[in-house]
């Protein structure tokens, strides 16, 4: 089957994260491995539709391991979300020679990938978002990084607010979900934990924690906020007025999506890029590389984005039984 198999591309979609990098270089090693060629995509199905690829050789991929970004570029195509879109992406795949496809992105990039599956160009996909959201995987790339990103700022921010004996509200990512909201929240020791999935009462989870913490001592409070919650400035203000202790706010924003990948997302991705390329060799098509029960494997791509991904209730009980 391998010998069929003569080129395979490479492209980045959505919202970029750190690893994606560690991810394209070792599909790029192992398609080189097996003797096909690696095909870089540059951003994301834009570069399919308009046949923006180059030929990838080792060396284009040496250093890149440490870097957070990803060096393909990534792009949101609305073309493609269209059928000419995808027509043309196919098209682009006949005349480029592209017998395989590696998606590396989240649940919209799987859409993609699913759509280019069933027009025949088999394709895999890798899940990466700094908001681990995709309901098939329990990992997804970027994640470990992006939270120890705003584990350092956070702690930053209690040095001064320790100082000047304040509360801290701060804003983490995540649009729909408060997964990274929750798992910052919980290791930085935050007095509350704002999140879409879970609404908060005020006065009893916010307010009075606050006062009570300071009656037993407590000098500073940090607040962790969901993107997808939002409100910041408000609550800030709410909390002076409430409780009298000064409120800073702070949106930690993109800084949580750059930065060189932590250990668990260099060898992950690396696992991840490395299986996509096997799939395909194996003449595989239209699935997800997913890391369930402690485990790497390859799912079908429809029952993958049936999945659904709930927010531990255990963990954010934990944060929150923890927090004062
Ligand atoms: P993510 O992959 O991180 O979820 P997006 O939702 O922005 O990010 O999706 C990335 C890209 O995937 C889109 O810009 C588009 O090119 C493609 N995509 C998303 N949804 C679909 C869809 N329903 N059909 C085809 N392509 C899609
Ligand atoms: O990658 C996911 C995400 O980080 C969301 O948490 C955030 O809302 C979004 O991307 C912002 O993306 P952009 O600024 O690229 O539109």
């Amino acid at each position: 089957m391998a010998k069929e198999l003569r080129r395979i591309g490479i492209l980045t979609s959505g919202g970029d994260a750190p690893g994606m990098n560690a991810a394209i270089r070792a599909a790029v090693r192992n398609c080189l491995k097996h003797d096909v060629t690696p095909v870089g995509i540059r951003r994301g199905y834009n570069g399919l539709i308009h046949a923006d690829t180059y030929e990838m050789e080792a060396s284009d991929v040496s250093g890149i391991i440490s870097r957070g970004g990803t060096m393909l570029y990534t792009a949101r195509c609305e073309e493609f979300k269209t059928p000419e879109g995808v027509a043309q992406a196919v098209r682009t795949c006949r005349y480029c020679g592209l017998d395989g496809i590696i998606a590396i992105g989240g649940d919209g990039t799987f859409q993609g990938a699913s759509k280019l599956s069933a027009a025949g160009i088999n394709t895999i996909g890798i899940p990466g978002t700094i908001d681990n959201d995709i309901g098939c995987s329990h990992y997804t790339i970027g994640f470990d990084t992006a939270a120890n990103t705003a584990i350092e700022c956070i702690d930053k921010l209690s040095d001064t607010m320790q100082s000047h004996e304040r509360c801290s509200v701060v804003e983490v990512m995540g649009r729909a979900a408060g997964h990274l909201a929750v798992y910052v929240g919980c290791a930085v020791g935050a007095a509350a934990i704002l999140i879409p999935e879970h609404p908060v009462d005020f006065q009893k989870d916010i307010a009075e924690k606050i006062i009570q913490g300071r009656y037993q001592g407590k000098r500073h409070f940090i607040i962790v906020v969901a993107e997808g919650v939002g409100h910041c400035n408000e609550l800030a203000q709410r909390i002076k007025e409430e409780t009298g202790i000064e409120t800073r706010v702070s949106i930690l924003g993109h800084i949580q999506r750059g930065g060189s990948p932590t250990a668990r997302d260099r060898v992950m991705a690396s696992r991840m890029g490395h299986m996509a390329v096997e799939e395909l060799v194996k003449g595989k098509t239209n699935e997800v590389i997913v890391y369930l029960d402690s485990q790497l494997k390859a799912i079908p791509m429809k029952e993958a984005m049936k999945m659904r991904k709930k927010l531990d209730p255990y963990m954010y009980q934990v944060a929150y039984d923890i927090s004062l």
